[in-house]
């Protein structure tokens, strides 16, 4: 089902402390401020270790939901130092981000291998946050929705049209990330309406509006508003704002 959702993605960071600190503070001031305000799925994806104590301190059944950043492709097994989706579940996760490029990256999660965590992410009850999002060098060669559509057509497009329904998208632009140098939002609506495209193209045209496909990449409080306005930008994925209580509440409140 389509909607605004504002997921952060805290990455390796926080500590106990830290965290809880920044959850309060979060939805202390999303509370106060956002009464009356478009409704918008606030999702949070702290470390692993923080995730039942992140989420105790959300409000039950209110527009906060947890969320995690990874899960493996088996439900259980001899996998040391790993974690399953039935345990993300288990601890009160709704949402798990998957394919994100830092895990593509560094751990060389490739999309055989995200085709299979998305359907053990799915068969647990979770939501998935699929990333996808090109290099500097695809960009820069004109590549970029050639780089997406495998992306998509390699990683996602193995679903049922009823498993679909629990995704959302997110374009994460590599040469954004963590880089301050975000996508104007002409780029962004240009890659979302293609994704959308895409999804229509695979599935049906009634999944592809029915889905939400969420931008990241330098997304903060100065320029959420401009990319959010687009006509198929459904909301952000957060990295160095969803830091910042302040920042964090200013994106949220920029419908
Ligand atoms: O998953 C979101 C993240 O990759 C974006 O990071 O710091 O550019 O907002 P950042």
């Amino acid at each position: 089902m389509r909607k605004n959702i504002v997921a952060g993605n805290w990455k390796m960071n926080t500590t106990l402390a830290e965290a809880q600190a920044l959850i309060s503070e979060i939805v202390h001031m999303v509370q106060d401020e956002t009464t009356g305000s478009p409704a918008v799925e606030v999702v949070v994806c702290p470390p692993f270790p923080f995730l039942l104590p992140v989420g105790k301190l959300m409000p039950e059944g209110g527009s906060f939901h947890l969320g995690a950043q990874n899960c493996h492709q088996k439900a259980s097994g001899a996998f040391t130092g790993e974690v399953s989706a039935p345990m993300l579940q288990s601890v009160g996760c709704e949402y798990v981000i998957l394919g994100h490029s830092e895990r593509r990256q560094y751990f060389r999660e490739d999309d055989e291998l995200l085709s299979q965590k998305l359907k053990a992410a799915l068969e647990a009850g979770l939501k998935p946050i699929f990333c996808v999002g090109e290099t500097l060098e695809a960009r820069e060669a004109g590549d970029t929705f050639k780089y997406i559509e495998k992306q998509l057509k390699d990683g996602l497009f193995h679903l049922s049209n009823e498993e679909f329904d629990q995704v959302t998208v997110a374009y994460e632009p590599i040469w954004a990330i963590g880089t301050g140098k975000t996508a104007t939002s002409q780029q962004a609506q240009e890659v979302h309406a293609f994704i959308r495209e895409q999804l229509a193209r695979a599935y049906d045209a009634k999944a592809a509006l029915n889905t939400s496909i969420l931008y990241g990449g330098s997304c903060n409080a100065q320029n959420a508003r401009e990319l959010f306005s687009q006509p198929d930008v459904d909301g952000g994925l957060i990295g160095g704002a969803a830091l910042k209580s302040r920042d964090f509440t200013d994106i949220i409140k920029s419908f």
